[in-house]
């Protein structure tokens, strides 16, 4: 059995005072981790925060990090730094860090394999646009998408990584894929895992759904075969309605 993942992604929103209201409220309310791995990524800045005040049963992500170990590179943020500070996910290739800072499938993977080596678990997304979905390009593009991020890693990476399924037409926009359509999708993934891998490894790695996910549509996602968790923009930045959703994945 695969246990359940629930992931908010903040993006850019929320001050540290905002952030630590909201862990705060959480805290004693959250499910057992043995039951839900529930993670907030927040920004990079607030992330030490976070971690100290971190209940037992909440994770701390972030939502990107460089590929080098360290350089001459402005602004960006080492996976050493974040394992140095108790960080223990990372999101890596949002759909929006593809489109706005084109980041491609060759710097993604070696992301990959950079927060390996700090032990860091990857939280990859991988989505297409609408125009792919409307061609019926979806399954090809995923599938490439897919193979090139997971190139040189190992099984037992590929079991303890994330991937999360992100249709971008259905980010932000309160337009969900249906049920049916993401588990599709997400099963479509878990095949490529299985052709690239073994049944082992396919079964065990866990698949998000991500794209308007709200309390009101998550029961219904998680109740298909293949989708074990969802990674979580708006919906998230409420403390109610996160704890609604994480709730949602015990039943
Ligand atoms: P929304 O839940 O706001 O659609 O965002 C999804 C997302 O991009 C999470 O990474």
């Amino acid at each position: 059995m695969r246990k359940p993942i629930i992931a908010g992604n903040w993006k850019m929103n929320k001050t540290r005072d905002e952030a630590l209201q909201f862990i705060y409220n959480i805290n004693m309310n959250l499910p057992s981790n043995k039951k839900v791995e529930s993670v907030i990524c927040a920004q990079a800045p607030i992330l030490r925060d976070l971690v100290k005040r971190q209940g037992e049963e909440l994770r701390i992500g972030a939502q990107t990090m460089h590929e080098s170990d360290t350089g001459a590179y402005t602004g960006e943020i080492s996976a050493a730094l974040l394992a140095n500070i108790g960080v223990e996910y990372v999101i890596i290739g949002h759909s929006e860090r593809r489109a706005y800072y084109n980041e491609n499938d060759a710097a993604i993977n070696q992301k990959i394999h950079q927060a390996f080596r700090y032990d860091l678990t990857p939280i990859l997304c991988v989505g297409e646009s609408l125009e792919t979905r409307e061609a019926n390009e979806t399954d090809v593009f995923v599938k490439g998408q897919v193979v090139e991020d997971l190139k040189g890693l190992g099984s037992e990476q590929v079991k303890n990584l994330v991937i999360a399924y992100e249709p971008i037409w259905a980010i932000g926009t309160g337009k969900t894929a249906t049920s049916e359509m993401a588990n599709e999708t997400i099963r479509n993934i878990r095949e490529v895992v299985r052709d690239l891998y073994d049944d082992e490894t396919a079964d065990a790695v866990r698949i998000q759904y991500g794209g308007s996910v709200k309390p009101a549509n998550i029961e219904e996602l998680l109740s298909m075969s293949d989708i074990d968790g969802a990674l979580v923009g708006g919906a998230s930045l409420d403390s109610e309605s996160f704890l609604a959703l994480v709730n949602a994945a015990v039943k």
